[in-house]
């Protein structure tokens, strides 16, 4: 397996990949690896003729200093677990000075108000960093298709509209929410998670199974007025928001119009852990 630190570097060997005329599939993450991320590495396999996997824990995202440096690396598990996948995949590793060229910071983006909703209200210059470093890897990694967790689905809302707006060559695949077997979404995060937390967490997926059911029957202001009411009875978790948005514009839906997508969104806190969901209603 072949793991790249320089920037330059793995330009060249894409160069050659390109020149080759292979078919480039690329997964970025963070790190700190789960059967998620791979999910999204296995499609990639599957697709491609040549994988790249970024991980990257990328500074310009984060607002809040304090969840950078708390966010778990795991760099040699990690590339035991692309290994045991396939030997071929190239892996790049980025160093932040060398891959801002001394410059760590974002670009701001419009990307149509999809930036304003939700992560955008709560997390200031997120997906300014976001795209900041997408538009960057695409740059370096020109991948024919780019796949992408539903997981972090306003993300992958941004992304399809950053590839639009920017006119970048690239197929976004997105891929299904990958879940533990009692169904909490799997995210490097719930690795920080206490034993009483851990134990609690599946719960955010249940409310959002009932609330898919409510869903079918009732209107929005019920819908939502019933997640709220679930999770303010939780001891151990905390409601952050729940919303009901349209798929497309992901701005929040007052009331259910025939032939449009809805999304329920949920942010909740299980002690300092900031946990993410969302489910097709
Ligand atoms: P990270 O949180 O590491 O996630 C990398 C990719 O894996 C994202 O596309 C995310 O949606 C997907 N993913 C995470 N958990 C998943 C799960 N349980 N099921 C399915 N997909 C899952 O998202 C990021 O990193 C960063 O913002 C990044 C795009 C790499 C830019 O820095």
């Amino acid at each position: 397996m072949k793991v790249f630190r320089l920037k330059k570097n793995l330009k060249n060997q894409i160069t050659s990949l390109k020149k080759a005329q292979k078919s480039i599939g690329f997964v970025p993450t963070m790190g700190a690896l789960h059967q998620g991320h791979l999910a999204l590495v296995k499609a990639s396999l599957k697709d491609n003729e040549v994988t790249v996997v970024s991980i990257f824990v990328n500074p310009t995202q984060f607002d809040n200093p304090d969840d950078l440096n708390k966010y778990p690396r795991t760099f040699e598990t990690d590339l035991a677990l692309l290994q045991n996948l396939s030997d071929d995949i190239i892996v790049f590793y980025p160093d932040a000075q060398d891959f801002y060229d001394g410059q760590v910071a974002s670009q701001s983006f419009d990307f149509d108000g999809l930036e304003l909703e939700m992560e955008g209200k709560h997390r200031p210059g997120h997906f300014d960093g976001v795209g900041t470093v997408v538009k960057k890897l695409f740059e370096i990694v020109q991948p024919d298709r780019a796949y992408f967790g539903e997981k972090d689905f306003q993300q992958l809302q941004i992304i399809k509209k950053l590839v639009e707006k920017e006119q970048i060559p690239v197929d976004i695949i997105p891929i299904p929410i990958y879940r533990e077997a009692d169904g909490l979404a799997m995210s490097s995060r719930n690795k920080r998670l206490t034993t009483e937390h851990r134990a609690a967490a599946p719960y955010i997926y249940q409310v959002l199974k009932q609330a898919k059911t409510l869903f079918a029957y009732k209107n929005i202001e019920d819908v939502k007025e019933f997640v709220t009411n679930a999770m303010t009875a939780h001891p151990l978790l905390k409601l952050e928001y729940f919303e009901i948005a349209d798929e497309k514009t992901l701005k929040p839906a007052k009331q259910k119009i025939a032939g449009n997508k809805y999304r329920g969104f949920i942010v909740v806190y299980a002690g300092d852990v900031r946990l993410i969901d969302n489910i097709q209603l």
